[in-house]
């Protein structure tokens, strides 16, 4: 009787790992700008992030920063080109997205309403980063994604370790600023600490934090569909390498090309698109327009790799923020110790505000006020204002101007300026 009951939990698993491989991983070709402006997405849905601005008026120009390592990153200087060209705040700031994001996120919510467009109105030089492994950060100096697996063995402790700070010293060399401010959603916040843990000297490179919903500990996680993803590929990492899958969730991929084109007919936006959004985060009945839904599926999720979803899945587990945890026998080999070490949260030393959603079910509030308690310089933790606040709304809300703009130009108001050497300093609207 237990054998067949195991042969059977065998049989399941199998089957489902079947299936998660088939979801997520047999990829259709991507779809061409041309087919799908032919088959009329929404153009901001699969412009690059340097046409798309361009097309709403603002300035962008691209650049490479290379990290030690050798991976190579897109990161966009955008600037307003609509009211006062040339003027700008110092010193420069530096956005960060989170897990399965790109820079184009920043964007979603529209120029009335998105964070990006919103600051660089407000005359902010804004410097929009890229992690490796989303389509903008998906090339090496030596190594190639498609042939080489090297590529993908890496998690958020790496974009920690090179691909933050690589991202911040480019932006201070071409700016010849000190000093950057840098906002961090979610993982791009987490990923900030950790890079204050393992280069304490990069952490004073940054006048200041803003942690949007940021990702460390995620003991309190309720988005069972969250949990339930992370953990399985957990436990399927090892299975999922040894047959050559190491990259997930890419653009272009399943799941992300069907939700496209599902979500640019209004009859599927709200009923489909906008409940997708509920079940792996909360629900928030309107607070993302349909607008908004049809374009952010042309570039969600953008891809990652295996170990990094694994890791998230530890994360569920630790009652701390720990690095990637690789086993026993080669956490002695990577760390010398049998567990995998903490990251040191007493490190980041930088000045920092916290804004976070009381109805965040991917990054709790319990976890939050945790990480505020665990770091040495918080200046203050807030609650958005609307307390069905969530998690994703901080990138796709339609209420950003409103609940989340006054405080992160209340927060910056302190560490910059107005450049003189540029503009006039009355032609520019006061802050506070
Ligand atoms: C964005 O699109 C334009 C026009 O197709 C292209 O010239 C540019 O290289 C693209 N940029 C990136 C980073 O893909
Ligand atoms: C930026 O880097 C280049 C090349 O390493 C160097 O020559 C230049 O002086 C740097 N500029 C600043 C402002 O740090
Ligand atoms: C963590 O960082 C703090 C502050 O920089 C330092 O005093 C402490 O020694 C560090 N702890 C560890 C375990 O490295």
């Amino acid at each position: 009787m237990a054998l067949r009951a195991q042969v059977v939990s065998k049989i399941i698993w199998g089957t489902s790992l079947l299936l998660l491989a088939a979801a997520l991983f047999l990829l259709p070709a991507e779809l061409s700008n041309d087919a799908k402006s032919y088959l009329q997405y929404p153009k901001d849905s699969y412009l690059n992030f340097t046409t798309r601005t361009t097309k709403h008026g603002y300035i962008t120009e691209e650049h490479t920063v290379t990290t030690e390592d050798g991976y190579l990153l897109t990161v966009f200087h955008l600037r307003s080109g609509k009211k006062h060209p040339g003027a700008v705040r110092r010193p420069p700031v530096v956005m960060m997205h989170g897990l399965l994001m790109s820079s184009d996120t920043w964007l979603d919510a529209g120029p009335d309403a998105a964070l990006a467009y919103l600051l660089a109105d407000a005359y902010f030089d804004l410097w929009l980063g890229n992690v490796r492994g989303n389509y903008y950060g998906r090339r090496h100096t030596k190594l190639d994604p498609q042939k080489d697996s090297e590529f993908w063995d890496f998690s958020t402790d790496e974009m920690g370790l090179y691909d933050v700070p690589a991202t911040i010293d480019y932006v201070l060399n071409k700016t010849g600023a000190d000093q950057v401010n840098y906002i961090g959603f979610s993982q791009g916040a987490g990923a900030f600490l950790i890079m204050c843990s393992e280069r304490p000297d990069h952490c004073g490179k940054a006048r200041s934090l803003i942690a949007l919903a940021p990702a460390t500990r995620l003991k309190y996680t309720k988005s069972l569909l969250v949990k339930l993803t992370v953990s399985q590929l957990k436990a399927y990492e090892s299975a999922l390498s040894a047959i050559g899958i190491k990259e997930v969730f890419s653009r272009g991929g399943f799941g992300q090309e069907i939700l496209s084109f599902l979500c640019k007919y209004s009859i599927f936006t709200n009923v489909v698109c906008e409940k997708v959004i509920a079940i792996v985060d909360s629900d928030h009945a309107g607070s993302i327009k349909p607008k908004t839904l049809r374009v952010l599926y042309g570039h969600f999720p953008a891809g990652t790799s295996v170990r990094t979803m694994a890791r998230y899945g530890q994360a569920l587990l630790s009652e701390g923020y720990r690095k990637y945890d690789h086993g026993e026998t080669n956490n002695m080999k990577v760390y010398g110790t049998p567990t995998a070490p903490f990251h040191n949260l007493s490190a980041a030393h930088v000045p920092t505000y916290i804004l976070h959603g009381n109805n965040d079910r991917l990054v709790d509030p319990a976890d939050v006020r945790w990480l505020a308690d665990s770091l040495p310089h918080v200046l203050e933790r807030a609650e958005v204002e609307d307390p069905m606040w969530n998690h994703l709304d901080f990138m796709y809300s339609q209420h950003i101007r409103k609940l989340v703009l006054p405080k992160v130009l209340q927060y910056l108001a302190k560490y910059c300026e107005v450049d003189l050497a540029k503009q006039s300093k009355r032609t520019m609207p006061n802050l506070h």
